[in-house]
């Protein structure tokens, strides 16, 4: 993999960043193989008890501002399985598929479109049964794994996992796991309009599993099987579609760099005609420069009315917008019934707990008290797992770990994630946590018992402060809110 080539610094050993991303996943508890004891399964994983709450914070956040601080979007929650017609209609039957090519020297089996790519007619040189022999590249493209020439045909296979619903394997029973979330908004686009009486341009978000029957899955977490989505299509006055896409393709931008990713980390990048989806008019891609290169975070596209027409087409059933305001070019009079176009912000949730484990990692070489330097997760305080450690300095002092776990059920019950933790010398406790990536810890020690004070510890400059017990909760609660 080409990640092996990418390194960062680090105080000892020199691992490629990703080996080292993957390495602290499992060590802390992040991201585990699936069903590692049967020898795991590949493309397929476990989401730990710190990653499980990374995810569930990236998703909140991108909830609470694409859906709960917005007037003009509502967000829904529809079914995975949906009818096959859903999926016909929205033409992914017929062409959601890619190239699939086997090597005829090593076997490995990949994709025509992500291979590397050399000049059509230029010879190269492979190895083939311990021999380099030199070979011809007519397809402009070559096997992945071992550079060879000697490839299949180019078949088209379709992404999309096949099953059946209820107990008879049939074709007449046939349905799909849903490759995105968005066609359940262009289903229930009247649904949702008319309930909630919306007038363009308003927007259906929804977050979800979507499933794809990848041919490679690469790069970890970055492209697997079964991932998350969080899509929101944005149904808009046809005139208004190149208006809303560059201002979606900026305000998803900001959302990244809101939350703390470094800039020139991140990049938009417009699509060339020839890489459109079949259904976009234009699109962007947020890119972000992972260990192996720039790579797709986030889709951003025109989706105009592909969607819409389609199912209108194939249901039978009308799903125009009547606006009572707009003329009606045919009459010169108002009222028109019309098909919105559709801006639609697609991003990967699991693909975006890589980024911004990515984009957080950081190693700090040994300094003067800490002699083996430090793995610090610099996450947002509003993604970070765990918000604040509480940390009794003595394990065996009854008064300190009472107090410890007074504070932390504090917390609690002002709904910030606390951790208590009284394992080990109080330095190893720390870096635990700053490898968990927890903002804050706080230290209950014998000066607490005197003046009611404890230790604020920051996460990121590593400072130290006293603050009154009584106002932790607040304090924390504030540098949360503020960040
Ligand atoms: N509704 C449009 C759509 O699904 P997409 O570009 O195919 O567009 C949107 O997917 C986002 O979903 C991608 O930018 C990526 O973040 C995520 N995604 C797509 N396929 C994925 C996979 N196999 N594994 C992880 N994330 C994936």
């Amino acid at each position: 993999m080409n990640e092996t080539k990418k390194t960062r610094k680090t105080g000892t050993e020199e691992l490629p960043l990703m080996q080292k991303i993957v390495a602290l996943c499992k060590r802390r508890g992040f991201v585990f193989q699936s069903s590692e004891i049967y020898g795991g399964l590949k493309s397929a994983y476990d989401y730990g008890p710190l990653g499980a709450e990374l995810k569930r914070n990236i998703m909140a956040e991108w909830w609470r501002t694409m859906v709960h601080e917005r007037e003009d979007v509502v967000g829904i929650d529809a079914s995975i399985i949906m009818s096959p017609k859903v999926w016909e209609a929205s033409g992914h039957v017929s062409g959601f598929a890619d190239p699939l090519v086997d090597c005829l020297v090593c076997r490995a089996r990949f994709r025509a479109d992500k291979a590397p790519q050399v000049s059509p007619g230029e010879t190269v040189e492979y190895r083939k049964e311990g021999k380099t022999i030199k070979g011809v590249a007519e397809r402009g493209y070559v096997c992945p794994e071992c550079g060879a020439v000697e490839l299949s045909e180019e078949r088209q296979f379709n992404l999309m996992f096949k099953t059946n619903l209820g107990p008879i394997d049939s074709d007449d029973n046939t349905v799909y796991l849903r490759p995105e979330t968005a066609q359940a908004m262009f289903v229930n686009f009247l649904n949702v309009q008319q309930t909630y009486r919306l007038k363009p341009p308003f927007g259906i978000a929804q977050q979800g599993k979507s499933f794809r029957n990848e041919i490679t899955v690469e790069h970890f977490i970055f492209r697997s099987c079964e991932f998350e989505q969080m899509e929101m299509e944005y149904f808009c006055p046809p005139e208004e579609a190149p208006q809303w896409l560059d201002y979606w393709k900026d305000e998803r931008f900001d959302w990244y760099i809101r939350l703390g990713v470094k800039k020139e980390n991140l990049r938009l990048r417009p699509h060339d005609p020839d890489e459109l989806a079949h259904y976009a008019d234009a699109c962007y891609d947020i890119e972000y420069r992972y260990p192996w290169g720039w790579d797709e975070l986030e889709g951003i596209a025109n989706r105009t009315d592909y969607d819409l027409a389609q199912h209108q087409a194939a249901s039978g059933k009308k799903l125009t917008y009547f606006d009572p305001q707009r003329v009606n070019p045919d009459t010169g009079k108002p009222g028109m019934h019309y098909l919105p176009y559709v801006v639609e912000p697609a991003a990967g949730a699991t693909r975006a707990v890589l980024m911004f484990l990515v984009d957080a990692y950081e190693e700090e070489p040994p300094s003067e008290g800490r002699p083996d330097g430090r793995v610090v997760l610099r996450l947002h305080p509003r993604l970070a797992p765990i918000k604040v450690a509480v940390l009794p300095l003595v394990k065996k002092d009854e008064w300190l770990t009472g107090k410890s776990r007074e504070l932390v059920k504090a917390f609690w019950r002002n709904s910030i994630n606390a951790f208590y933790d009284e394992k080990d010398a109080i330095g190893r406790r720390y870096a635990r946590q700053d490898e968990a990536g927890t903002p804050f810890c706080i230290t209950v020690d014998a000066q607490t018992r005197e003046d009611g004070t404890v230790t604020l510890r920051t996460r990121d400059d590593m400072q130290q402060e006293r603050i009154p017990l009584e106002d932790a909760v607040d304090i924390i609660n504030r540098k949360i809110r503020d960040s």
